[in-house]
């Protein structure tokens, strides 16, 4: 099994165009055990490409789309040199890498770094610390994620086998939102609408739309399958602003990993996947030979929000299966099925036993949802296009996070005074039934503050953190993303938060980065804060993100030697 794993590990490396990858051999190492350094060079392109009938310049890395897979195992380091080659500003973030002591090159802009502006150049080195699965990269700037996005895989170390029967291939499905519009362009008119966003032109499986769209027929992404053979699916949600559920026609899905973390197999008829969050599923071919329909459609737990409700569908294709056939239809749920996005979480369990803190130094109540502010412009017909002629907006604890002009961490460790504050609140100013509304629901008062505000945790303290969604607007299912850490999802459920009735798993709980919090409900995490560094906590809907649905946790230096964050890399890129 372990040379089996060695060698699909070795294929892969040759496979890839020697210009994306060169790997040492162990160099000076800051970490033990890290066996490789692994350089990989992206530029950042425009590439000129027709879909759905639409000719149009999307930003890729080197022209790819999806983006270039980073391939590695784990402990290796890696060193991304990054070359802006647009004329838009642009950030890469490693979503799920835990960058321990890095923090300078996790990505998201105007918290640990500027934007590297056209022409610039930024190298991104860090260490994959325990850390191996399926993980992604992505653009953490405006829209860009729409086509600045690409896997990472990380293999075990050598010699080390996966706790599942090894599967014969494997495959990277990425799922994605495509506009037919500048997306920096769409991201700024929708913010001056004070509205809601338009709905993608169309849903993507690595790239294609697949025939259920216009001009698409041929826009379709295929995985050839060999009878009675087990594949690796390796799933990751790149969209946007919806999430997804994803199944493929008369097929199960065993999921054996979770936001790169093994889990207890589980197995389903499909999966839901929010923006941020990857899984890793097992598929056996077992049915009659045929060509399948493996497709995406839109999960929308919010009302009255317009989706894009067309899947994308991509095939899934025996050998030996009449080529031209049509494929058999993929049975996805229906777009408000909330008891389907229930079921797989209620299946996530880590793989062992794994060491949850019992204790908790700090304990953060979180609210996580929309706000309607008051129309403040002259042009309310152009500006104030949201609930009640209101401007939308989003928040946590009610605070509508504002990104600052420089970068947080920055200023945090210079000691720049000015462009952000200490004082996010470890509990809304008022509590009240969230779920249900009333007072702080239209038609009543649903403004929200503004503010640049971080919470800041001692090293080592040991934090439950718990997020609450409201019915402000629409109770909705959002994705919470966590940089810099996994956190235990030790509970969730639906209503308002009451720790007399909530159950807790300190056994066996998933090991994630994403959380959907379910709609109308709660979820708890927990984590110890042992990574230094500043560290974004947002919605993975970049809508609403961009509308404020995010705070930042700053994590102090330790005492200890590996505990405090070394000094910014000379090539930061500066505002
Ligand atoms: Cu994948 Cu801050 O994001």
């Amino acid at each position: 099994m372990a040379n089996t794993a060695t060698f699909l590990f070795i294929c892969l490396s040759l496979s890839m165009p020697s210009y994306l990858q060169v790997s040492l051999h162990a160099m000076a190492q800051e970490w033990p055990g890290g066996r490789s350094t692994r350089f990989y060079d992206f530029k950042v392109q425009t590439l000129r490409v027709t879909k759905l009938c639409n000719t149009k310049e999307i930003v890729t890395i080197n022209k790819m789309f999806p983006g270039p897979v980073v391939y590695a195992q784990e402990d290796d380091r890696i060193i991304v040199k990054v070359t802006n080659e647009t004329p838009y500003n642009a950030t890469i973030h490693w979503h799920g890498v835990r960058q321990r002591l890095s923090c300078w090159f996790d990505g998201p802009s105007y918290i640990t770094q500027c934007p590297i502006q056209a022409g610039q150049t930024f190298t991104y080195e860090f260490t994959l610390v325990k850390q191996k699965g399926t993980f992604f990269w992505h653009a953490h700037v405006s829209w860009l994620r729409a086509t600045v996005y690409g896997a990472i895989v990380v293999y075990p170390k050598t010699g080390v086998p996966y706790p599942f029967r090894y599967p014969y291939q494997e495959h990277i499905v990425i799922l994605g939102e495509y506009w037919l519009r500048d997306v920096v362009q769409l991201e700024r008119q929708v913010l001056a609408s004070g509205g809601p966003a338009p709905p993608a032109d169309a849903f993507t499986i690595n790239g294609h739309p697949g025939p259920n769209y216009n001009c698409s027929s041929n826009d379709v992404y295929k995985i050839d399958v060999v009878p009675g053979k087990t594949y690796l699916l390796r799933l990751i949600n790149a969209g946007l602003n919806m999430e997804n559920f994803f199944a493929i026609a008369n097929h199960k899905l065993t999921i054996v990993e979770a936001d790169a973390e093994y889990t207890k197999p589980f197995t389903t008829d499909r999966v839901m996947l929010g923006p941020g969050q990857t899984m890793s599923v097992l598929v056996t071919a077992d049915q009659p030979i045929g060509k399948y329909s493996m497709a995406i459609g839109p999960y929308m737990s919010a009302q009255n929000v317009a989706f894009q409700n067309i899947s994308a569908v991509a095939y899934f294709q025996y050998l030996g299966a009449v080529p031209n056939s049509l494929s058999l239809p993929a049975k996805l749920p229906s777009f408000n099925d909330n008891l389907a996005v229930q079921t797989v979480m209620d299946g996530l369990r880590s793989l062992s036993p794994v060491n949850v803190p019992k204790e908790i130094d700090t304990s953060l109540f979180v609210t996580v949802g929309l706000n309607v502010n008051k129309c403040r412009s002259k042009t309310p017909q152009q500006n104030c296009q949201g609930t009640n002629n209101g401007t939308m907006a989003a928040s946590m604890n009610n605070i509508s996070f504002v990104k600052p002009t420089i970068s947080i961490l920055e200023a945090y460790y210079k000691k720049i005074g000015g462009h952000f504050t200490e004082d996010f609140p470890g509990a809304p100013l008022r509590f009240y039934d969230f779920v249900n509304g009333a007072p702080n629901s239209a038609p009543n008062n649903t403004q929200a503050i503004n503010g640049t505000r971080t919470k800041v945790l001692e090293f080592g303290s040991r934090v439950q953190l718990i997020f609450q969604d409201t019915g402000t607007v629409s109770t909705e299912n959002h994705p919470i993303h966590l940089h810099g850490y996994s956190f235990y999802v030790v509970g969730y459920g639906t209503g308002n938060f009451n720790p007399q009735t909530a159950n807790f798993n300190l056994v066996d709980p998933p090991y994630m980065n994403t959380i959907g919090v379910p709609v109308g409900g709660w979820a708890a995490i927990r984590f110890v804060a042992d990574n230094p560094g500043v560290w974004f906590m947002h919605c993975h809907l970049d809508l609403h993100q961009s509308w404020g649905l995010g705070a930042v946790l700053i994590v102090e230096n330790g005492k200890g030697e590996m505990e405090t964050l070394p000094h910014p890399p000379a090539d930061l890129p500066r505002c």
